[in-house]
């Protein structure tokens, strides 16, 4: 079998469009545009990589992006007051904070600091609570992609065998209560898991976000699985996924290639969570 490629880069696309096609709307009724607030600190070039494209993609959908950068050697109360700042800006629908941060600040801390309103990275305690308790909340960008892909594959997803690789506040822990919620029988898996293959040949759903180059192999997977690869790993080799590529496709249903999977799905979603947050905001 050779598995269907999942095309997460014309599915991102697409939504981003879906996006911007609400903004006129909401510009007209408020009289401005859905405001996201991005701060980056100090100067490590992935993370302004990831800055310079969530600037590029806010203005294509007619959002404001709203940009600040501070010195690597900033002090944690300086970066607290500007997030006390952007929680009270009207104009600001969406604050994110982009980590890592420098090893002198305290990420978490600025997390709880966020408007849990704001906070379109959904990170805050207060909506990881919301999410596992089914209530409204601001749901983590990339699972959310995730599920999105999953849905756009698979249809109704209730009944089905779920298997997260990675337990991570950032994708594997959210993902699982995402999966919970569509009816999903879900089994968290993650490095120190004794015996990966047993919980992968029943899994009809694969999420790999564990961080390892190429770890999950295909011969584990069940025949037809879907199999969504969250890695993004920078070897040797070039940019690999967590899952073994060409050995999963041939296993698989389905699968997301790595690039062009998982990665543009995250700031389609961030888009989609700000234009929420604005409307949330609104009324
Ligand atoms: N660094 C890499 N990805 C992300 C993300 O989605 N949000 C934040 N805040 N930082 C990141």
């Amino acid at each position: 079998m050779s598995a269907r490629i999942i095309d997460g880069k014309a599915f991102a696309a697409d939504l981003r469009e879906r996006v911007a096609s609400h903004v006129p709307a909401f510009r007209e009724r408020t009289g401005r545009s859905p405001g996201l607030a991005v701060v980056l600190v100090g100067e490590d070039p992935a993370s302004a990589v990831y800055v310079r494209n969530k600037g590029k993609m806010t203005r294509a959908a007619g959002m404001e992006s709203i940009e600040h950068r501070l010195d690597a050697k900033v002090e944690q109360d300086e970066l607290n007051a500007l997030v006390d700042r952007l929680n009270a800006d009207p104009t600001v629908d969406g604050i994110l904070v982009q980590l890592p941060l420098p090893p002198h600040l305290d990420a978490d801390e600025v997390i709880l600091r966020i408007d849990p309103d704001k906070d379109v990275d959904g990170f805050h305690p207060v909506n990881a609570g919301r999410l596992a308790s089914g209530l409204p909340a601001m749901v983590p960008c990339t699972p959310l992609g995730c599920l999105m892909l999953l849905e756009d594959e698979l249809g109704d997803l209730s009944g089905k065998d779920a298997v997260v690789i990675g337990r991570s506040n950032i994708v594997g822990k959210p993902m699982a209560a995402l999966l919970t919620a569509k009816s999903c029988t879900v089994t968290v898996a993650h490095s120190r898991t004794r015996n990966l293959p047993h919980y992968l040949k029943h899994a009809d759903i694969v999420v790999a976000a564990v961080g390892r180059p190429q770890f999950v192999h295909g011969e584990w997977l069940k025949p037809g699985a879907t199999v969504i690869d969250v890695g993004i790993n920078r070897t040797e080799d070039g940019l690999v996924g967590d899952v073994d590529f060409d050995s999963a496709a041939s296993m698989a249903g389905a699968i997301t290639p790595v690039p062009g999977g998982v990665g543009p799905m995250t700031i389609a979603v961030l888009l989609r969570n700000t234009l929420v947050a604005a409307h949330r905001r609104e009324g």
